[in-house]
């Protein structure tokens, strides 16, 4: 009797509490690949996911051995190779900066450490770009408070006091930078990132829909075997946010600047290349690159470039031919989010989290979405009550 074919190696993803985590494991289980869905919460999304077999470790920023010590465990019980993506920096970092103790089964899908150090840092990112003759925000390095003050005087209002060395930022603010409009918010914005080298940026005038992104995977040999094109139409929140809605759209400029970018960085693997067009000149700029997935990677999915399988068959030995985008003009969108208007798009459209071949993520997140609802409006009548007595207690004793 002929043996039976050996399956396809699995797969890890790192962090699957929301929708990038999400796609990674569809995009992952759709093409047969059993994907290991990586995360501390027991409420992730992707662990609703039909394509994925939940895997509990600890929280690398809180436990950093615990979760390097939980990948080595995996993967003694895995055939390897096992290509292994994250969809926060943080979980990046340490797989590839502890990658010999993780275990040799493990294919993360970024550089060395040392290159990829050094990616992270959005001034390095930010002086690779001008040296390559990529357009950028006017941005200075202060060193004191009063500094900072100078530098923003000198761009000129709006400015951004945005850390080069992001990681931990957000999880400490709850947002990626601090849009001051005068000196004295300047000041205050400088003392509070202090430790993450904060860097004083022009705000790039226009709307949230003109942030354009490259997304693409780059072989550790320089070939572009997926690149995607497109846009944000609206963030979770203006100025300021990560993607709500999106559309793909091809932009030969987007494409060209961002892959010149990668390669002068020495990047391989799956990242995003985000700019800004700036609407006095029409130029594009460079906002960032996250050497990661990114929130709506789901949508380049759709348009016939799927970076994850791409990754995945390349760090199998398996390298595909280059995809083409497809479907231009498709959205993507997070439709329904607890506490903010709908998202609904004109049909057909991607949702993140709804999709008929694996409907329960998107169930969960509808169910937490009205129960999000049903707490406001208890929130909203308790707040009614609160006033009503009060107005009655001002009315009784004047
Ligand atoms: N110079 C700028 N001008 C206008 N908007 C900007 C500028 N820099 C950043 N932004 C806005 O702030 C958002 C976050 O900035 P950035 O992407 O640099 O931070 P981040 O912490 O790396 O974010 P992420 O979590 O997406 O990786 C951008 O998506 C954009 O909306
Ligand atoms: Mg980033």
């Amino acid at each position: 009797m002929p043996a039976a074919p050996s399956p396809p190696p699995s797969a890890v993803v790192a962090d699957v509490a929301w929708v990038n985590g999400l796609a990674a494991i569809r995009s992952l289980g759709r093409q047969g690949v059993r994907a290991l869905a990586v995360d501390h919460r027991p409420s992730a999304l992707g662990f609703r996911s039909r394509y994925a077999t939940p895997v509990i470790a600890p929280d690398p920023v809180a436990d950093e051995d615990g979760f390097v010590a939980a990948l080595a465990r995996l993967g003694e019980t895995l055939a390897g190779p096992v290509p292994a993506f994250a969809t926060h920096d943080e979980h990046v970092n340490v797989l590839a900066r502890r990658h010999a103790d993780i275990g040799p089964a493990f294919r993360p899908c970024t550089p060395e450490w040392d290159v990829l150090a050094a990616i992270q840092s959005k001034r390095h990112q930010l002086d690779v770009a001008a040296a390559a003759g990529v357009p950028v925000p006017g941005t200075r390095h202060p060193r004191s408070g009063a500094e900072a003050r100078a530098a923003a005087e000198e761009l000129g209002y709006p400015v951004l006091v945005k850390p080069s060395d992001p990681v931990g930022f957000k999880r400490l603010y709850n947002r990626q930078a601090f849009r001051c409009q005068s000196g004295a918010e300047v000041e205050t914005a400088y003392a509070q990132a202090e430790a993450f080298a904060p860097m004083v940026q022009e705000y790039l005038p226009g709307g949230d829909d003109e942030l354009y992104t490259l997304g693409s995977y780059l072989t550790a040999g320089g070939e572009a075997l997926g690149v995607f094109t497109g846009r944000k139409l609206r963030q979770t929140r203006r100025h300021m946010g990560v993607c709500r809605v999106a559309e793909a759209v091809w932009v030969p400029e987007v494409a060209e600047h961002g892959l010149a970018l990668l390669r002068a960085l020495r990047f391989h693997g799956i990242s995003q290349v985000e700019f800004k067009r700036d609407p006095r000149t029409g130029e594009y700029k460079l906002i960032e690159v996250n050497p990661r997935l990114w929130q709506w990677h789901g949508l380049a999915a759709a348009c016939g470039v799927d970076l994850t399988h791409i990754a995945y068959l390349d760090l199998v030995g398996r390298p595909p031919a280059p995809a083409r985008m497809t479907n231009e003009g498709r959205r993507w969108a997070i439709t329904f989010m607890s506490g903010t208007r709908h998202a609904v798009q004109r049909l057909p459209y991607t949702d993140a989290l709804l999709a008929r071949d694996d409907p329960r993520p998107g169930l969960v997140q509808l169910a937490r979405v009205a129960r999000g609802g049903v707490r406001a409006a208890r929130g909203r009548a308790a707040a009614g009550t609160a006033i009503a007595r009060l107005t009655r207690q001002v009315e009784r004793h004047g």
